[in-house]
């Protein structure tokens, strides 16, 4: 007989430990735990699943046996979804939607599912949240209603398997992760042991029966993200859905992608009747840009193989009381600080005293060192009260000495300013090194913060 071990585990993290804990010692949440209680053959399971394989009787074969054939694509249709994807769903494999409540999940989900079904394929949606009637309402809103889109109301994990099994779908949906629970596990849906659980036997199921499912999972308030976080590892791809509240567009990240790179975005717009892919977003994030603002600069980023252009404003002006209020949306707030010092520093503009904000137009997020050289540029604008020339796009990593150095794909993100009529485009000295000479664009190399202030003020 298999032999019961019971563990205690975090609700909060799933850190697992043997004794009961007050206190988790991973996450600093007190009266965490939960009594969690496995057999051995269990856990092995649990492992094997978690490994993608399903047995642990597997033997060892040259690489060069191995058939590549077997890793099936089949694209949906959604070009922003399938390059996300890497190209296209692979067979068998378990991707996982996170993102806040109310972002789109469901939609983006039952929309790919409906192009899916329209290429002749068998999708099985299942909703522990919503009614029958609720996602056939959406899915009449979306588009084209067919008999092949297969809608279950379970939330129960052996009930949907054994429908899946039964019916063997192409494309299989769970939404949400949270909702469907495991009936011979104690603890409450929604749970970490009980999300953990689930994935693993969708997991399992997916694998058996080469069904390709999409997970969906809510990001908590707190941006922990309790469900998909602790099933990142499990799955073969992340990726999560995002968006500022009272901004239409949406983009869909991969953070994690077994079958192709990451930081691949796709973008979408929130409309009436569904989302609708975004094909050139350049244009989109500029589009309601002011003419001649001080403080607002178009700045060239780079996501994943996707160069795209952002309006970054800044506005600086000086407290009305007390500290001065720092402010930021859409960028690292410790990296605007940053770049504050070394405006101050080596460019000679006392600014640390002011009140200071940026933003990101179009709800867009800024991580790349690439935007340095615009933030900087935004705030010096702000603080000077002049404004840029209309036509410039600019890029480049600032350094802490006020150094300006050269940053990836330089060629690039210079072609895609072009394309998009920008005239001049300031870029690190040592990128523009490298770069061909262009008619239709000058090209203004600096090296370092004066460098890029003179050149402008
Ligand atoms: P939903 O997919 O239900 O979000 P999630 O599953 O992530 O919680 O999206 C809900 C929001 O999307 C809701 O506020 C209404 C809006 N929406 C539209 O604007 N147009 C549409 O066609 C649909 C279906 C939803
Ligand atoms: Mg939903």
């Amino acid at each position: 007989m298999a032999k019961v071990k019971t563990m205690y585990q975090c609700t909060d993290c799933g850190n697992r430990e043997p004794k009961w804990f007050g206190r988790c010692s991973r996450c600093g949440a007190w009266n965490t735990a939960e009594e969690f209680s496995q057999t051995r053959g269990k856990v092995q399971a649990e492992k094997a699943a978690a490994r993608g394989g399903l047995s642990d009787k597997t033997k060892p074969i040259p690489i060069t046996a191995i058939d590549e054939e077997d890793m099936q694509r089949e694209q949906f249709g959604i070009h922003e979804l399938d390059r996300v994807l890497g190209g296209g769903l692979v067979e068998g494999s378990l991707i996982l939607l996170g993102g806040d409540p109310g972002i789109g999940k469901s939609t983006i989900a039952l929309q790919s599912a409906m192009e899916y079904v329209q290429q002749g394929r068998k999708v099985l949606y299942v909703s522990g949240e919503e009614s029958l009637r609720q996602t056939k309402m959406r899915a009449k809103r979306i588009g084209a209603i067919n008999d092949d889109l297969l809608l279950l109301a379970e939330v129960d994990i052996e009930r949907i398997k054994e429908e899946a099994t039964k019916c063997k779908p192409d494309f299989l949906v769970v939404d949400s992760i949270q909702s469907v629970f495991c009936p011979d596990i104690s603890s409450t849906p929604g749970s970490v042991s009980q999300i953990r659980e689930s994935a693993a036997r969708l997991m399992h199921l997916a694998k058996r029966e080469s069904i390709s499912t999409l997970l969906i999972g809510h990001v908590t308030k707190d941006g922990m993200i309790a469900g998909p976080r602790v099933l990142e590892h499990l799955v073969d791809t992340v990726l999560y859905f995002e968006g500022e509240r009272g901004h239409p567009y949406r983009i869909l990240r991969a953070v994690k992608n077994r079958f192709g790179s990451t930081n691949e975005i796709g973008v979408f717009e929130m409309k009436e009747n569904g989302l609708v892919e975004v094909g050139n977003p350049s244009s989109l994030f500029l589009d309601q840009r002011p003419v001649g603002a001080a403080g607002s600069v178009v700045s060239v980023c780079l996501e994943g193989s996707r160069p795209l252009l952002v309006e970054v404003q800044a506005l600086v002006g000086s407290p009305a009381y007390g500290n001065p209020r720092r402010t930021c949306t859409g960028v690292d707030p410790n990296r605007v600080a940053l770049l504050v010092a070394v405006l101050e520093k080596s460019g000679g503009m006392q600014i640390t005293a002011s009140d200071i904000f940026v933003n990101v137009a179009g709800g867009f997020r800024l991580d790349e060192p690439a935007a340095d050289l615009p933030i900087m540029l935004a705030l010096a604008s702000s603080f000077r009260g002049k404004a840029l020339p209309q036509k410039m796009a600019i890029f480049g990593e600032v350094g802490l000495a006020g150094e300006i150095r050269g940053v990836s794909q330089a060629e690039l993100r210079m072609q895609e300013a072009k394309k998009l009529g920008f005239t001049q485009i300031m870029i690190p000295e040592n990128n523009r090194a490298r770069l061909k000479k262009s008619k239709k664009a000058t090209l203004l190399g600096v090296s370092n913060v004066d460098e890029a202030l003179s050149t402008l003020f």
